[in-house]
C-alpha cells in the first residue's frame, strides 16, 4: 500500500479508537504509518536499550547486528563519536525501518567540561548558573552524535551513608523541585527539536533515596502519602518543566519494586499527572524482578509482563521485553494495542527530537573527536564552582589575633599546600565524568600558583586519600612548619561516592585526620579545605580548624575557583542543601523531621525522641554558610494576620551588614503547619532571597509564603489546605531562624 495512504488510514484511526487516548501522545501520520508496519518483534525492540558494552549474555547479539535486526531502538554507554555515528547509520540506512536510535549516557554534572558534582551544584542555590552548566553540558554532548542523558538525578535522601547523594539536589523537595526545573530546562532548551537539546531522563523516580543504613539498593517502606510529599515532588517539577521520560527506581519502597508499581506508574502518572511520555526501567531492572523476589527464578517472561502491564515502556538492558512481548502478545495475556500504545511513546519523542529529519541530531559531518572546553564553558564551569563552595568556619587565629583568616592578604609570600587533594585531578570530578579528560582539569596548586605569582606555594601532598606512609605525611607537616599560610586539602576520593559506594563510616578516609591534627597543632593560619562527594562527620576537624570550606568535588576549574574564594575575589555564596551531623549515629538527618508525640527538647530532657549521648542538632544546620561579611537579620514581618486560599502572604525581613566590607546577604524561609490531619514537619524550606548588601547598611528583603506552601497529603491520597496556624520562620539557615505565625483559613 501506499506509504502515504496507510499514513492518513492510521491517522484516521487513532481518532477512532478513544481508548486510552487521553494518556498517550498525540498521533503523528509518521509514526501511526511506522506502528502499522512494525513486527511484533520490531515493536518490542524499541521498547528495549541496550548498553555498547561488549555482549555479557550468550543469547545477546552484537549490539550493531542488534540495531540492523530492529531488536533495539535506544542505546547507551556510547563511547565515542565514531561509534555514536556508526550506530545511528546503521539504525537508519540498514534496519528494515530506519527508525532513528535514542543514544544515551549518563550526563551528571559535565561532559567533557566537568561542572561541580550535582550535591555541589545544589550547594549554589543558583537556579540560573545550573541551567547554564546543564545547557553547555548538552552542547557538548550532542555535538558527540549523543541524544539523551540518563539524568538528572533527584533522589531525596537524609542519609549522606548513601553514596549518591553525590548525583542529588540534598534533603529539601523544594530545593530539587526548583532545581529541576533548571536542569531540564537546561538539558532541553527551547524545545527537543534543537540539534543542540538533549533528552533528559529523570531518575529514579519512586523513593530510591530511602535506603536502609545507607546501603545501595535497599529500601524502607514508603508509604504512598510519604512517597508523593517528600520524594515525588521534584519529578513532578521536571514534569511540568517538560521533562518527557522518566527512569524507576531500582529499589521496593513498600514492598514493590518500581518498575513494577502501577499505582506510581500509571494511577499517578499517567492519570493524575496526565505524562504522556516514556517511562524506562534501571540497568537490569526488570530482570531484578527475579532477585526481588516477585518472580521464580528463570521466568524471564513473568518479569516482563508485571513491569510491562505496571506501565514500565522501555526495559534497559534485561531484554526481557524483547524476549516476552511477542509471546504475550500472541498469548492474549497483553494486548497489542497497549503495546503499541508504548511503541508511540517512544517514537512520538524521536519525532519530537527531530530524528527522523536529522537522525545525527547535532553530530556534524567530519567531527571524529571530542574537542577540549571552550572558554566559554569553562567560564561557567568556574562560576558554578565558585558558588558551590560553602564556607563553613572562619575564626581568627593564633597569628592573627582577633582577625578572620579568610579572605587572606594578597601580600602573602609563603603558601604551603598540603593534603592529598592539593594536587589531584583525578578526584575533584567526582562520580559520573563522562568524557572528562584529566589533564584539562586545573588542579588547587595549579589555581593557587596561577592566583599568586608572587607568591612560593610549595605543594606537599602528604599520601592519598585512603592511605600515606609515615614520612609522607612528615614531610607534609615540614612544609607547613615553614610557611606563612597553610591550605590543607583533605577529601573523598572519587570512587567513594556513586552508585553502590555506601560507608557505614563517614570520616575522612585513610589517615588524613592523623595529618590534620598534626598540622593544625603547628597553630599557623591554616585553612582547611574538604572536597568530597556527600557531607562528611566534620566534628573534631571543625574544633581544631580555623576556617573550614566544604567545596565539595568542584571539577575541572577546581583550582581558580577555590583560590578566587581564598583570596576574597569572590564571596562564599554555598550554602549546605544537606544537613550535616555531628555524629554518625544521627544519620539519617534532616531539617524537615516530624515532631513525635514527646518532640525533642534542647537541652534534652527524659522521655523525649532525643539522644542519651549527644543532641539531634547538627553540627551544620540544612542552610548554613557563612560569609566574609559580618550580618544580623530582624525578625519576619507578616502584611496579615490571617490567611485564605489563594493568597499570598508578603514576609518583610531587615537585613544589616555590620562590617566594613560589602556582600550578600541570603534570607531563607521556612514554613511549618502546626496543626494538620498528618503530622507534619516543624519546618520545610519554601523559598529564600539573596541580597546585596554595602558596608554598614540595612535593607528590608521581601519574601512571600503562598496558601499553597502550606498544602500536604493526607493518607487517603488527597492534596489538601485544612485551617491552623503556620509558622512562617525566616533567617540564615533551618537552625538560626525566627518566627512569625499567621492564621490559615483556606
Ligand atoms: C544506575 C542508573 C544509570 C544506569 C546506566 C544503573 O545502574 O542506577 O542511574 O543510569 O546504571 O549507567
Amino acid at each position: 500500500m501506499n506509504p502515504r495512504r496507510v499514513a492518513s488510514l492510521a491517522f484516521a484511526l487513532a481518532f477512532l479508537i478513544p481508548l486510552q487516548a487521553s494518556a498517550d501522545p498525540a498521533a503523528s501520520p509518521r509514526v501511526e504509518a511506522l506502528i502499522s508496519k512494525m513486527t511484533l518483534e520490531e515493536k518490542a525492540g524499541q521498547l528495549t536499550m541496550n548498553t555498547t558494552f561488549p555482549p555479557q549474555e550468550s543469547n545477546y547479539r552484537d549490539i550493531r547486528d542488534a540495531i540492523r535486526a530492529g531488536a533495539v531502538g535506544s542505546v547507551y554507554n556510547v563511547h565515542n563519536v565514531n561509534q555514536a555515528r556508526e550506530m545511528q547509520d546503521i539504525a537508519v540506512k540498514e534496519s528494515r525501518l530506519k527508525i532513528p536510535l535514542l543514544m544515551a549516557h549518563d550526563i551528571l554534572h559535565g561532559f567533557r567540561t566537568i561542572f561541580p558534582i550535582a550535591l555541589g551544584q545544589a550547594a549554589s542555590w543558583d537556579f540560573d548558573a545550573i541551567r547554564r552548566a546543564e545547557r553547555v553540558a548538552a552542547e557538548e554532548t550532542t555535538a558527540d552524535g549523543i541524544n539523551m542523558t540518563l539524568a538528572p538525578m533527584f533522589d531525596i535522601s537524609h542519609d549522606a551513608r548513601w553514596g549518591r547523594v553525590v548525583e542529588g539536589a540534598g534533603e529539601s523537595v523544594w530545593l530539587a523541585s526548583r532545581i529541576a526545573e533548571a536542569r531540564i530546562k537546561g538539558f532541553q532548551g527551547d524545545s527537543l527539536s534543537n540539534k543542540t537539546s538533549l533528552l533528559a531522563c529523570v531518575k529514579h523516580i519512586g523513593a530510591n533515596g530511602a535506603v536502609i543504613g545507607g546501603r545501595e539498593y535497599t529500601a524502607a517502606d514508603v508509604s504512598q502519602r510519604a512517597m508523593r510529599q517528600e520524594f515525588l515532588p521534584p519529578f513532578k517539577a521536571a514534569l511540568d518543566a517538560g521533562a518527557r521520560c522518566f527512569m524507576a527506581g531500582l529499589n521496593a519502597p513498600d514492598g514493590l519494586p518500581t518498575i513494577a508499581n502501577p499505582w506510581l506508574l500509571k494511577d499517578v502518572m499517567r492519570g493524575e499527572w496526565g505524562f504522556k511520555g516514556i517511562v524506562m526501567s534501571d540497568f537490569d531492572g526488570v530482570k531484578a524482578l527475579v532477585e526481588h523476589g516477585l518472580v521464580r527464578d528463570g521466568d524471564r517472561i513473568e518479569t516482563a509482563r508485571i513491569a510491562f502491564q505496571a506501565g514500565a515502556g522501555l526495559d534497559m538492558q534485561s531484554n526481557d521485553f524483547f524476549r516476552a512481548i511477542p509471546k504475550l502478545v500472541r498469548e492474549g495475556v497483553i494486548a497489542e494495542k497497549d503495546v503499541d500504545d508504548a511503541v508511540r511513546r517512544i517514537l512520538v519523542v524521536k519525532e519530537e527530537m527531530g530524528l527522523f529529519e536529522t537522525p545525527h541530531h547535532g553530530l556534524e559531518p567530519g567531527r571524529t573527536k571530542t574537542p577540549p572546553p571552550t572558554k566559554e564553558a569553562l567560564a561557567v564551569a568556574q562560576e558554578l564552582a565558585e558558588k558551590s563552595v560553602v564556607l563553613l568556619k572562619n575564626s581568627g587565629s593564633d597569628a592573627q589575633a582577633g582577625g578572620k583568616i579568610l579572605p587572606l592578604s594578597p601580600d602573602v609570600k609563603k603558601v604551603a599546600l598540603v593534603g592529598p587533594l592539593a594536587d589531584n585531578a583525578d578526584d575533584v570530578v567526582g562520580a559520573w565524568s563522562a568524557r572528562s579528560v584529566l589533564s584539562e582539569v586545573v588542579t588547587l596548586k595549579k589555581g593557587l600558583e596561577q592566583r599568586l605569582p608572587n607568591a612560593k606555594v610549595v605543594t606537599t601532598p602528604g599520601g592519598r586519600t585512603h592511605d600515606a606512609r609515615d614520612e609522607e605525611i612528615a614531610a607534609a607537616v615540614e612544609t607547613a612548619r615553614d610557611a606563612e599560610v597553610v591550605v590543607l586539602a583533605l577529601g573523598e576520593a572519587f570512587a567513594d561516592t556513586g552508585e553502590a559506594q555506601a560507608r557505614a563510616n563517614l570520616d575522612l578516609p585513610g589517615r588524613q585526620m592523623e595529618l590534620a591534627r598534626k598540622v593544625l597543632a603547628l597553630g599557623k593560619p591554616t585553612i582547611v579545605i574538604v572536597m568530597a562527594g556527600r557531607p562528611l562527620v566534620l566534628t573534631e576537624l571543625d574544633q581544631i580548624s580555623p576556617a573550614l570550606i566544604y567545596a565539595w568535588q568542584p571539577g575541572t576549574m577546581t583550582g581558580p575557583a577555590i583560590a578566587r574564594l581564598l583570596m576574597g575575589d569572590v564571596e562564599p555564596l554555598g550554602r549546605l542543601p544537606m544537613t550535616f551531623p555531628r555524629s554518625l549515629g544521627q544519620v539519617p538527618l534532616s531539617h524537615d523531621y516530624r515532631p513525635t508525640g514527646r518532640p525533642y527538647l534542647d537541652p534534652m530532657e527524659g522521655f523525649r525522641a532525643g539522644y542519651g549521648d549527644t543532641s539531634i542538632k547538627p553540627l551544620y544546620a540544612f542552610g548554613y554558610g557563612k560569609t566574609y561579611t559580618k550580618l544580623s537579620y530582624g525578625a519576619p514581618q507578616l502584611d496579615r494576620k490571617v490567611m485564605r486560599a489563594g493568597e499570598t502572604a508578603k514576609v518583610k525581613v531587615d537585613v544589616s551588614n555590620d562590617s566594613m566590607r560589602a556582600g550578600t546577604a541570603m534570607v531563607q524561609i521556612y514554613v511549618g503547619i502546626r496543626v494538620a490531619r498528618v503530622s507534619q514537619p516543624l519546618k520545610q524550606l519554601r523559598g529564600f532571597k539573596r541580597v546585596k548588601l554595602d558596608p554598614y547598611t540595612t535593607q528590608t528583603v521581601e519574601l512571600e509564603v503562598k496558601a499553597d506552601d502550606f498544602a500536604y497529603w493526607d493518607v487517603d491520597g488527597q492534596r489538601i489546605m485544612a485551617p491552623g496556624p503556620i509558622d512562617v520562620m525566616a533567617g540564615f539557615d533551618a537552625e538560626d531562624v525566627k518566627t512569625a505565625t499567621l492564621e490559615f483559613r483556606p
